[in-house]
């Protein structure tokens, strides 16, 4: 009998290629970048299996370049914004899967980054030695703010949310967070989290750290008009993705001093970066890197690769997102 067709899009690391070579024939993308449209097509043509990135496109068009053999695509990020699920729903054949839970400490733990960085200056201060800028310690130089005592809000308390609430908490930050549900009273309590409504949240909140996903409901969830209610002295920490934030209305919030700074892990249109942000001193700026850790990235291949190799055993993947049957 031939072996399942596995598509792998780009490079990912080599457990996760070895546990997909020893059940299938695995076509690995020669590329170091994203593939074109075109390429994406070609590649999925005959697929049982797309191991997918988050920068592919995966729609109606893939799946019907793929064929109706398919029978997974597997994600290798918890974020699921690139994929529309619906299309795959309705063929009714295909398991769509994700990585939740093995990305969490690692994005949490640059969530807090980002938020010492933020309040602390630490970008500004860099820049500072690197520019070789004259400057001598003194009693009021680069004074930031302290986090001690102060409220860190935090949009959407999933794993990655709970798990910053969890770091901020060891920092002596009081948690509040908003989102669709109230969490598990276990967790509230750990946490001393309290619920409180979207607008309380940004009203009150010292920091805001956005973790929910993004979708039709989040795009541009934090606008104008939503700036405008921070408080004047508060910091934004977005490391979810980019269109959640309206990045233009963010420039503008941080120019116009409407709030204190920004701490933005994820841009709109990635890799490119509003040239406003540049010029804030207010705003720390590092290049998607949540998950970017040696050990973070190989359990994400690796659980994608088990996904994938699950349903070609027949078997329910350990992580669907779309399910058959
Ligand atoms: C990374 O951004 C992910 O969603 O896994």
């Amino acid at each position: 009998m031939s072996q399942p067709r596995i598509v792998v899009t780009r490079r990912i690391p080599q457990p996760a290629l070895d546990l997909l070579a020893a059940h299938g024939d695995v076509w690995l993308s020669p590329h170091d970048r994203p593939l074109t449209r075109e390429e994406l097509f070609d590649a999925v043509t005959g697929a049982d299996a797309i191991v997918c990135l988050l920068h592919d496109r995966i729609d109606d068009e893939v799946l019907d370049a793929a064929g109706p053999q398919l029978k997974v695509i597997a994600n290798v990020a918890v974020g699921y914004n690139n994929v529309d699920t619906d299309a795959i729903a309705r063929r009714g054949s295909v398991w769509f899967t994700n990585t939740p839970a093995v990305l969490t400490d690692a994005t949490a733990d640059i969530a807090m980054a980002l938020i010492l960085m933020t309040t602390r200056r630490l970008g500004e201060g860099e820049r500072v030695i690197r520019s070789e800028t004259p400057w001598v310690w003194s009693m009021f130089y680069m004074l930031g703010t302290g986090i001690q005592g102060k409220t860190l809000g935090i949009v959407g308390l999933g794993l990655i949310g709970q798990a910053t609430a969890r770091r901020a908490k060891a920092f002596g930050m009081e948690i509040i967070y908003s989102g669709r549900r109230q969490a598990d009273p276990a967790i509230e309590q750990e946490l001393g989290a309290r619920y409180v409504s979207f607008d309380e949240l940004l009203e009150t909140a010292d920091v805001v750290s956005l973790h929910c996903p993004l979708n039709a409901e989040t795009q541009h969830l934090i606008d104008a008009d939503r700036l405008r209610q921070m408080r004047s002295d508060a910091f934004l920490i977005n490391t979810t993705r980019g269109p959640v934030v309206d990045e233009q209305a963010l420039v503008d919030a941080l120019r116009a001093g409407e709030i204190a700074g920004a701490g933005l892990d994820v841009f709109e249109e990635e890799p490119k970066v509003n040239p406003g942000l540049l010029e804030l001193e207010n705003a720390v700026l590092i290049p998607h890197l949540g998950s970017a850790t040696v050990e973070t990235r190989t359990a994400m291949g690796v659980l994608a690769a088990q996904n994938a190799v699950a349903v070609l055993g027949g078997e329910e993947p350990p992580t669907p997102v779309v399910r058959v049957g």
